[in-house]
């Protein structure tokens, strides 16, 4: 497992990464999101060895990134937000260079560079200079280079940007293989729909802070203040929205068509269940009531705007 442990960066006096802690296991793909200047490649910076933290730590199945750099480096793959190719070689030259860098066997080498190909799926482009590969295929190789001896961690920082909707599909798939896995894999962005689909642990990070972790599910819902339920009717009641408007918890209401109302409602599920009863009592037919799901968008909208403490 990644234990992040405290972790804190100053420059001078500015405070990068203010103390953070989280926990990730084997197969959690952790969508680390913040805006620019948030902190997010300082603190991937620290995990992969390459920063050094002001205070704190992080240790990757007991291993600390302090005091065991070189044993943290074989354990790690580290995609950097702007990273550069070799492009005067092949694509299997390239990884064979990397393979030998990482000390895999000669022996080994060639099977290992026909799976991280198959995987990042560039086995058609194995012969081809580096140089001929599209953005998103360069992006796969970077990828496929961190792979070759085969890390317990992946280190992704904003592996989507400037990538096509077709190539960032194709990235996300690969991530999602490599959460099957079992590796656990760190990837930010500041685009925050760019992850919430295939992420199952979320954390967003302002100014340094870690102001809100975990499942995606349950980071949602903790920062939410008011929840949205749609309620739809049997038969036509545009006086529904007047009727629940100021009815205890109703911060707002409004009609979606004539049988259709959404309700922005602060109280908990008891007070739902009361809302839900008093309707039914009051003899309209509730044929649907059900809690939308938030958006992540909204959430994140709220955390980094301070609109929750
Ligand atoms: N080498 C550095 N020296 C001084 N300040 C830095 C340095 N690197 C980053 N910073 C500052 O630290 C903060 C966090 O930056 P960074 O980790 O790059 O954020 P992100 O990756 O989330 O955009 C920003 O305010 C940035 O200006
Ligand atoms: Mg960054």
């Amino acid at each position: 497992m990644l234990e992040v442990l405290g972790l804190k960066k100053h420059y001078g006096s500015l405070v990068a990464v203010n103390g953070i802690e989280f926990a990730l296991q084997p197969g959690d793909i952790f969508g680390f999101i913040g805006s620019n200047g948030a902190g997010k490649t300082t603190t991937i910076k620290m995990l992969a060895t390459l920063l050094e933290p002001t205070e704190g730590t992080a240790r990757l199945n007991g291993i600390d990134v302090v005091m065991d750099p070189m044993e943290i480096k074989r354990r790690i793959g580290y995609m950097p937000d702007f990273f550069g190719l070799y492009d005067d070689v092949k694509v299997w030259e390239y990884l064979d260079f990397f393979a030998t860098l990482y000390e895999v066997p000669a022996r080994e080498r060639p099977k290992v560079i026909d799976n991280v190909l198959e995987l990042t799926d560039l086995s058609i482009k194995k012969e081809a200079f580096v140089a001929t590969l599209s953005r998103g295929m360069q992006q796969r190789l970077c990828l496929a280079k961190c792979l070759v001896h085969d890390p317990e961690l992946l280190l992704l920082d904003e592996p989507a940007s400037g990538l096509d909707p077709r190539a960032r599909a194709e990235l996300k798939e690969l991530i999602a293989e490599l959460g099957r896995m079992g590796k656990i894999v760190v990837v930010s962005s500041h685009i925050l729909p760019e992850l919430a689909d295939f992420c199952n642990t979320v954390g967003i990070i302002e100014r340094g802070d870690l102001k809100a972790f975990g499942p995606v599910r349950e980071v949602v819902k903790t920062i939410q203040t008011a929840k949205v339920i749609e309620i739809r009717l049997l038969e036509a009641a545009p006086e529904v929205s007047m009727f629940l408007h100021g009815k205890p918890h109703v911060t707002n209401t409004h009609m979606m068509g004539s049988t259709t109302v959404k309700v922005e409602f602060a109280g908990t599920e008891q007070d739902q269940a009361e809302m839900l009863k008093h309707l039914v009592d009051s003899g309209y037919k509730v044929t649907e009531f059900r809690e939308e799901a938030a958006d992540l968008e909204d959430v994140f909208l709220k955390v980094t705007t301070g609109a929750v403490q």
